[in-house]
């Protein structure tokens, strides 16, 4: 008998071989680390995989390379209910800059079996993922956190990135709980704030603790921080530029601090932080995101200090915030 394998049992093999070759590469794609397409039948990806990529058997004029699959699937946290725990996701969102976040494994040149199953199997749909918040803090810990505040409050000291730098006596970095849950954003210090190196220091922030307290916090267990550290002289405005300059700044500093939620007080700091000229009383009472941050609007404490009507505005949005953060106003829990 002929023993030698036939043309047909030779194409069998190399198709067995193929749809091995894609269930494995179907793997990766659920991970999200790199994929041949998941659809097409088997000659495809066995053009895909050989060496000239040209085709070869396969009689259908050369197949095209197929991009890569575009990213790996992203872990946001939805606007949805916060307060339930949840088991840690599997792929936190980095809370420091790539370069200093906590080594990742390097990924395989040669696909390897995985330690842990796949997070998602190639044959079912890929759910969406609704991560637990708190664990999207990342793989930082808490003082290595603080300690990179530090470093940037630190730096901030020194920087001359706006015009804003030149009548400033001293930085205004923030003030409060940098573990916190909650981070409140205004837009710039003024002089009093600049006098005592903490942001809301004067009548306003008076207003805001009252809020804080309201809310179910003291004023120190939130965070509160600006979108510009240095003082704004007296009547001038927050420009685009002094804006765009400090932005760095607000970003990886709210990176660090990874609140849960942040309020953003007022139209300079909201339509800055969120990049919209849409006014303060259409973003206020609604939910945005900031990188994936929950944000919710609403009007600056200055403004309700003049505008005691606009309280029941506020009180709406930060009862909001409260819901998410399962707090109930103190004397009602
Ligand atoms: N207004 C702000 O927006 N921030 C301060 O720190 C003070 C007043
Ligand atoms: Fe630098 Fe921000 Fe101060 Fe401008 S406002 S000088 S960008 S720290």
């Amino acid at each position: 008998m002929d023993e030698t394998p036939t043309l047909d049992d030779l194409r069998e093999e190399l198709l067995e071989l193929a749809s091995s070759a894609r269930a494995l590469v179907g793997w990766y794609e659920g991970t999200g680390a790199w994929g041949l397409p998941a659809e097409g039948d088997a000659e495809e990806a066995l053009a895909l995989l050989s060496p000239s990529r040209g085709g070869g058997s396969v009689d259908r004029g050369a197949p095209e390379r197929r991009p890569a699959p575009a990213a790996a699937p992203q872990f946001r946290p939805p606007p949805g209910p916060a307060p339930a725990p949840a088991a840690p996701p599997p792929a936190a969102r980095p809370v420091a800059e790539p370069a200093a976040a906590a080594p990742r494994p390097a990924p395989a040149p040669v696909p390897a079996p995985a330690p842990a199953p796949p997070r998602f199997p190639a044959d079912r749909p890929q759910p969406v993922i609704a991560p637990a918040r708190p664990a999207a803090r990342g793989p930082v810990s808490a003082e290595e956190r603080m300690h990179r505040l530090a470093m940037l409050a630190d730096e901030v000291r020194g920087c001359t990135k706006c015009r804003l730098c030149q009548a400033r006596t001293q930085t205004v970095f923030a003030r409060g709980n940098p573990l916190s849950e909650l981070c409140f954003v205004g837009d710039a210090p003024g002089a009093e704030e600049e006098a005592t190196g903490e942001p809301f220091a004067g009548e306003p922030g008076a207003l805001l603790d009252r809020m804080i307290v309201a809310m179910g916090y003291h004023r120190d267990d939130v965070y509160v921080c600006n979108l510009v550290k240095c003082r704004l002289p007296d009547g001038q405005k927050l420009r685009p530029d002094d804006i765009e300059a400090c932005k760095p700044h607000l970003a990886e500093q709210l990176q660090l601090v990874s609140p849960r939620y942040i309020v953003t007080l007022g139209t300079v700091a909201t339509q800055g932080l969120l990049g919209t000229t849409e006014p303060i009383t259409k973003l206020r009472g609604t939910w945005k995101m900031y990188k994936g941050t929950p944000v919710m609007p609403t009007f600056h404490p200055a403004y309700v200090h003049r505008q005691p009507s606009a309280k029941r505005e506020v009180w709406n949005d930060l009862q909001q915030v409260m819901a998410r953060l399962g707090k109930a106003p103190p004397g009602k829990s």
